[in-house]
């Protein structure tokens, strides 16, 4: 752990157009500078660090930050890795926190198990090159079409055919018994210790960074009694379900391509990296975990899924990928030809050929599932109804509607339904999933009518607008009456918030609210910085999305052809019109939800409590009147 003063002297050291520059070649263009955008393909640049502002942006592909998100994006880095980066380059010396003793005892016992690690991956890999593993391990590689560099690259080894040869090695070179058991390259039997993984070829597996935290062991022989692999158990070093095999060697590209292959095996992924292709992983022969989709995501939002030909288990993995569609990722999936694995495919094929017949059969998970069950549907209308509801639950996990509704429509054709009855389905299984409106709401309550259906805010204009005001002009005066005093644009919208007790609708904005108000009374409160180098990522890239702003011109209005007003000039106006806005809209809803209200009592005859409500709605028409009256006069206060 960074301690905070020492992340605060690297924030302020890291000089963005210094740090991006390392990576960037950069022109200067007005108070700009622009160049190549690093995170996706482009010829022109689209790809701005503002030095001023302390951010980049790429207007092409939309990636944008400060020098740490920069350094994080740009080398595959976590947090913590990014910050050490940049202390290292600044050469800031990095005062990490003092652990207590039970995290300190977990981190030296989770570094020992690494090092055991990747100390027993030096050694299989030496291993490979003696006699022994030339003869039967180096051969068996080669036998197998692979070649050294891949060999090398995948750190690939050879376990002897001796019961402890490793064992006793690393006993030898001091390290403890207990590592070596708890890493599972031991195993403390009653006959004695002895190596997991004898007599097999060794895959070690990577960390993100590129630690080896685990291995795949296969064995030489062909007979059916021997498991084809053997794994390193569960440790604090490896959790199956977190990892995927080949992401470190992956992660980079794909970034570059922006699309995730997912293969079954750990030789499928040497066959595509031997061919050229390296945006590859393997879930290694286990359906897909959550985590695993979420690491994908972290790289790309594009999987392709490849299965073998005679891949058993298709029908059952279905289930699994609902899972990568509710993490909103775009899943494509690919069935090879009968009697192929990638490995076998990739093999007799160059990169571009491989690349242009996956662009060429790869289909739309949907579309694919679609196809693959309509077969045992035939003729049978009670067996098409319930593919209908397994497609529709499919669709209807996609957080985005758009991409929901083009499925829609393809599943509509493919399945010869109705694209009206599809949405039916879809809108009742998101209304039974969600809370339908209570018929007796309580009072006050802010009104949330289907906002979960459509993931619309009700306000969204408004509060997006609110929340430029504070991020661009939030420490500018507004109001400098002689004999008062002065009030800040951060100041007076947050006070306009909070003593009408408004709250956003938007889970996001409403954040952003809070911490503007939790932060703003600090000393010398920076809101451009705290926002743009916040924790928070959501929060970060909002800021960073209002801070690099591209058409600052549409923000400026011409009073006639000799004179121009910028925005901060009509701030006053301005601001206070949004504020004005915004509660005359908050109060439409107000208006709207009491008028429910009133009919439910109506419809259930329970008059005594509308008498209430008419009060309330007379009230607040009479603050709508003003506010209107405020905005028409326009010069207020
Ligand atoms: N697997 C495993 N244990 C097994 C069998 C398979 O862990 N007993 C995992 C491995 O990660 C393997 C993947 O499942 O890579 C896919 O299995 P399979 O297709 O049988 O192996 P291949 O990768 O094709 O290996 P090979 O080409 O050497 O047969
Ligand atoms: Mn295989």
């Amino acid at each position: 752990m960074i301690d905070q003063s020492t992340i605060q002297r690297i924030f302020d050291t890291a000089e963005i157009h210094d740090v991006v520059s390392d990576f960037v070649t950069l022109k200067k263009r007005g108070v700009n500078y622009l160049g190549l955008c690093p995170f996706h393909n482009e010829k022109t640049p689209s790809f701005i660090v503002s030095p001023s502002k302390g951010i980049y942006k790429c207007f092409g592909c939309g990636k944008g930050g400060n020098a740490v998100n920069f350094v994080m994006e740009v080398e595959q880095l976590s947090y913590i890795d990014a910050l050490k980066y940049l202390a290292n380059k600044y050469s800031i010396p990095v005062q990490e926190r003092e652990l207590t003793p039970t995290e300190a005892r977990k981190k030296n016992e989770r570094e020992s198990m690494l090092i055991v690690s990747n100390a027993a991956s030096d050694y299989f890999q030496e291993r490979l090159k003696s006699d022994e593993g030339k003869a039967v391990a180096l051969s068996y590689f080669k036998e197998r079409g692979f070649r050294d560099d891949i060999i090398e690259k995948f750190n690939l080894g050879y376990c002897s055919e001796q019961w402890d040869g490793f064992t006793k090695y690393a006993l030898d070179k001091g390290y403890q018994k207990e590592y070596l058991v708890d890493t599972g390259l031991t195993i403390d039997s009653e006959k004695g210790l002895f190596d997991r993984f004898r007599a097999r070829v060794i895959f070690p597996i990577h960390s993100i960074a590129g630690k080896v935290i685990a291995f795949g062991g296969r064995t030489l022989k062909t007979d059916k009694k021997t498991a084809k692999y053997l794994n390193s158990p569960e440790s604090l070093i490896y959790h199956k379900s977190r990892v995927l095999y080949g992401l470190f060697q992956a992660k980079r590209e794909i970034v570059q391509h922006d699309r995730c292959y997912l293969v079954e095996g750990y030789t499928d992924v040497l066959s595509f990296h031997q061919s050229g292709i390296e945006n590859v992983v393997a879930s290694s022969g286990t359906s897909l975990t959550v985590d695993q989709i979420r690491l994908i995501k972290r790289f790309s939002n594009n999987v392709t899924i490849i299965y073998d030909g005679d891949s058993a288990g298709i029908k059952a993995s279905l289930r699994g990928i609902d899972l990568v569609l509710e993490q909103g990722l775009n899943v494509k999936v690919l069935l090879l030809p009968d009697g192929e694995d990638p490995d076998s495919f990739a093999k007799s094929r160059s990169a571009s050929e491989l690349t242009e017949y996956i662009q060429n059969n790869e289909s739309d998970f949907i579309v694919f599932k679609t196809r693959l069950l309509i077969e045992d549907t035939k003729g049978d209308p009670i067996l098409k109804a319930r593919l209908i509801s397994s497609i529709v639950k499919s669709i209807s996990i996609i957080p985005d509607s758009i991409i929901r509704s083009v499925y829609i429509r393809e599943c509509s054709s493919l399945l010869k339904v109705d694209e009206r009855v599809l949405y039916d389905e879809i809108n009742k299984i998101k209304i039974t999933g969600t809370v339908a409106a209570p018929v007796n709401k309580p009072r006050n309550t802010p009104v949330t009518t289907n906002s979960a259906l459509q993931r619309q805010y009700q306000c969204d204009a408004e509060e997006k607008m609110l929340i430029r005001y504070l991020i661009l002009y939030g420490n500018e005066v507004l109001f400098d009456n002689e004999g008062e005093e002065q009030v800040y644009v951060g100041e007076y919208i947050i006070e306009e918030i909070m003593s009408d007790n408004l709250s956003s609708d938007n889970p996001l904005y409403q954040k952003f609210f809070t911490e503007y108000h939790r932060n703003s009374t600090q000393e010398n409160f920076d809101q451009k910085r705290f926002f743009r180098d916040n924790e928070d990522s959501e929060l970060r890239m909002l800021a960073v999305d209002i801070l690099s702003e591209q058409y600052e011109l549409s923000k400026v209005w011409t009073k006639n052809e000799n004179f121009i007003e910028t925005e901060e000039m009509k701030l006053k106006e301005l601001v206070v019109k949004n504020i004005n806005e915004y509660k005359q809209k908050k109060i439409g809803i107000v208006l709207k939800d009491i008028d429910n209200q009133i009919k439910d009592y109506e419809s259930s005859g329970e008059i005594e409590n509308i008498r209430q409500l008419i009060e309330d709605k007379m009230m607040y028409q009479k603050i709508r009147a003003q506010l209107a009256k405020a905005i028409g006069h326009r010069t207020i206060f």
